[in-house]
Formats: structure tokens, sequence, C-alpha cells
């Protein structure tokens, strides 16, 4: 116990240093403190699921994902359209980590359907516990989509997630950086039941951030708490690694990358990604979104040129596959541009938003560069979330909502046309072609 204690406190100084030398750059006032997220329980070892939370999984299906102490907890879920009334019933897999002295619950996953569009289902993990209630996103437009990066496990991210609670969303978006757990483990399984009353209600879509690699030398893997308890759709959709996949959700082609997987022309994330986009067809998903953490377009000084890499390797590749949006976190900030390719403006380009606002205890980027960019078209050092409302196959609402002081004021909203109705995906296709076709 000493022993474990002390390990704890060297890990926990050395990723405050590491820390402190970053955050240095800039000043961030006024972050929150991490929230004290009590267990639902006295006693440790109770059987019920915890952390239960719930992400698409291919066309009419969704992973049911929950942690239990009890290691002969059964992985099966039993759902129906009634409280109570469970006629169907599947059965799923199961995973654990260990992490230095730490060592993880027993992680469920289960894959539940073929499931109604648009419909309230009740569900029950593992045969106990509390009955959970999800609604299934709609075939078709309209659909909405909430975002925000860079979460964390603060008072900020409190509100942020009641505002979120309040809005009428499908989808959730996250462009990386989730718990802030930074090698503390149990700070996951906190992050977990924080996030649960929304992440069990509507599927949540993530990506990868700095903040989930928690590497530790010849100690640790990679990745291992992201990887094993938010596992992501990336065997759906054709991938080899959980650090970058695809869905397609009532017309809207996602894309998540990852910015901490290989990107380089003879990767497989860059293989993985020419083979995604040579199945998106554009009467079936007419939009084409793409999220990964570090944005490419970015006048804040936190974190300048530190998407320059993938930019240069990527952008040609979205920009031929006509990407309507990037959606990217961060820089603890918001940030919408203009349509932009090769830092110039262009019809065809992308709408990018930077949107690591999401509340967590780094706290705020305030410093910019001036004057700002002409491809930047709105910028402001707050905390808050994004909702992106496709209307239909042309019109889009994008909106950026500021925490004040724990309301939420809508600060920006614009309508985003698609790249299909303005003729972009006709003029790129042959470009499109060719660079699908070049090995
Ligand atoms: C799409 O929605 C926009 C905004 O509501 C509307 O002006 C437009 O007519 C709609 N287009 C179609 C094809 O329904």
């Amino acid at each position: 116990m000493e022993l474990k204690f002390i390990l704890l406190l060297i890990i926990n100084l050395i990723m405050l240093l590491s820390s402190t030398v970053t955050a240095d750059q800039y000043v961030r006032p006024l972050p929150r403190k991490n929230l004290n997220i009590p267990w639902p329980w006295d006693s440790k070892s109770q059987p019920y699921p915890q952390q239960v939370h719930i992400s698409l999984a291919g066309d009419r299906h969704m992973r049911i994902t929950w942690i239990t102490d009890d290691k002969h907890s059964p992985s099966f879920v039993e759902y129906g359209t009634l409280p109570g009334r469970y006629d169907s019933i599947s059965e799923g897999e199961f995973t654990s980590y260990n992490y230095m002295l730490y060592s993880s619950g027993k992680i469920h996953h289960t894959v539940i359907g073929p499931l109604e569009y648009n419909t309230m289902y009740f569900y029950r993990c593992g045969g106990q516990g509390p009955e959970f209630k999800l609604k299934t996103p709609p075939s078709k437009f309209p659909i909405t989509f909430a975002v925000a990066g860079d979460l964390g496990q603060t008072g900020w991210t409190k509100s942020t997630l009641d505002h979120i609670d309040q809005c009428k969303y499908d989808v959730y978006l996250l462009p990386g950086d989730l718990s802030y757990a930074d090698c503390m483990q149990h700070l996951w399984d906190s992050f977990g039941r924080l996030v649960e009353p929304l992440a069990s209600a509507r599927p949540w879509m993530v990506t990868e951030g700095n903040h989930e690699e928690e590497n530790i030398p010849l100690l640790t893997d990679e990745f291992v708490s992201y990887n094993s308890r938010w596992k992501m759709p990336f065997e759906e959709s054709g991938s080899t690694s959980n650090l970058y996949y695809s869905f397609e959700v009532a017309g809207v082609h996602v894309i998540m990358l990852g910015s901490y997987a290989d990107y380089d022309k003879y990767s497989e994330q860059y293989r993985w990604l020419k083979e995604d986009l040579s199945k998106v067809d554009r009467k079936r998903t007419p939009w084409l979104v793409v999220l990964f953490h570090v944005p490419w377009y970015n006048s804040n000084k936190a974190h300048q040129g530190a998407g320059d890499d993938m930019m240069t390797v990527m952008e040609p590749l979205l920009y031929a596959a006509s990407v309507d949006l990037v959606l990217a976190g961060h820089v603890h900030a918001y940030e919408r541009s203009k349509r932009v390719y090769n830092g110039r403006l262009d019809p065809c380009g992308a709408v990018h938003i930077t949107i690591g606002d999401g509340g967590n205890r780094e706290g705020l980027a305030h410093r910019y560069i001036n004057p700002q960019p002409k491809w930047s078209e709105f910028r402001e050092a707050s905390f808050g979330h994004g909702e992106l409302k496709i209307v239909n196959s042309t019109h889009a609402f994008w909106s950026w909502h500021r925490n004040d002081n724990d309301e939420s004021i809508k600060a920006d909203g614009i309508w985003i046309t698609s790249l299909i109705s303005s003729g972009c995906v006709d003029k790129n296709k042959h470009e499109l072609r060719s660079m699908l076709m070049t090995p």
C-alpha cells in the first residue's frame, strides 16, 4: 500500500512538471478543480454495472460498454422498447488491463441490434442493476451532433455537460482528450461515472488526444486505458486500429482520424483513409465530416504549428475528397475558419473548427496571433460546446455556446452549405479518383 502510494505520487509529480512546462507559454486563468465523483455504492465490490456508455457500431447497431468490479459478472445486455420488458438479449465480450499497480475492473462490450431508427430503448447490463435508456439516431436528416473536446472532469466540465444535456442532440462527437487521467487510472473510473448520465443515453463517438497516450516507456502500453474502455467501431469500418475509424449516420459520413497514430503517406492510417474515402457515396451521405485532435488551422499561440506535419500529408487528400467540415480540439479555446485550403480562402475547402474548450483543469488558451489571419472568422477563449444541426443535404447550422458563468449563451452561429450543393464534389472527383488510385 505504502509503495503503491509513493509510486503514484512520483508519477503524478512527473505529469505535473511536464504539464507546467507547456502551460507556461500562455496564461490560462480560472481553471476549476477536478470534481470528486464518489463511488455510487458504499462498498467498492458491487457487481452492478457502472460507467455505462454507448457508441454506434455499424448500421442500426449500438455497442454498450460498462465496467463491473465482479470478474464473474456476465457480458450480456437485455433490451426492448418498453421499460422493464426486455424481449431481446445480446451476448458480448470483455477485457481488462493492468497499469503499473492498478488493475481495471471487468470492461464489458456488447453490441445490440438491429435497432429501429429514432427509437427509445430500455436496457440492462449483465442482468442486474438499474435500467438505462437510450435513443437511436434518425435514419435521415435532420440530425444534431453535440461537439466538445478536451473535456476533463472539473466544475467547467460539469457546466458543459449540463448544457449538452439540455440540447436535443442525437450523437456526441469528441475530438480527443477525455478524462485527463494522465496515468492516474482511478480518474478514468471517475470520468466514466461523471459522463454516464449522458453517455449511456446517446452514442458518444470519440477519437484520441495526447492525454489518452499515457505512455511510460518500458512499463506501460500506449493508449491501453483508452483502447480498453472506449472501444469504437474500427473493426466495423475496416480499420485495424481503435485510433482511427469511420461511421455513417443519417446521411453523414464521419471520419475519426488519429493525430497520435502514424499518418505519413506509407502509414496504415493513410492507406485506410484512402480505402474509406473510396467507399463514400455522396448520394447516400451528402455530408463528409472529419475529426482529429490537433488542429490544422489555429491562430492561437497555444500549440501553434503542432498540426502542420499531418496537414501537409493529409490536407490534399481531404480537399480532393471535398470534406465539408473538420473538427479538432487540443487548443483550449474556440475558433472557426472560413472555407480554406492550403492556407488560402477556397470555396471548395473545409470549414475548420477548433473546439478544445470542454472544461479541463488546465484552463483556457488566451493569446492569439495578430493580425487575425484572413481564414479565421471567429475566435474566443471561453469554455463551451458546439452544436451541428444538419438540416438537409445542402444546409447545416453550426452554433457555439459559451459557458457564461454556468449559463449557456449562443455566441456564434452560421449556416454552412454543403460542397455537394456548390459543385465542388463534381469538380474534384477526377483528382480524387487519381489520388485514391496512387499506391
Ligand atoms: C434545406 O434547408 C434550408 C434551410 O432550412 C432550406 O432553405 C432549403 O430550402 C432546404 N432544401 C431542401 C432541398 O429542402
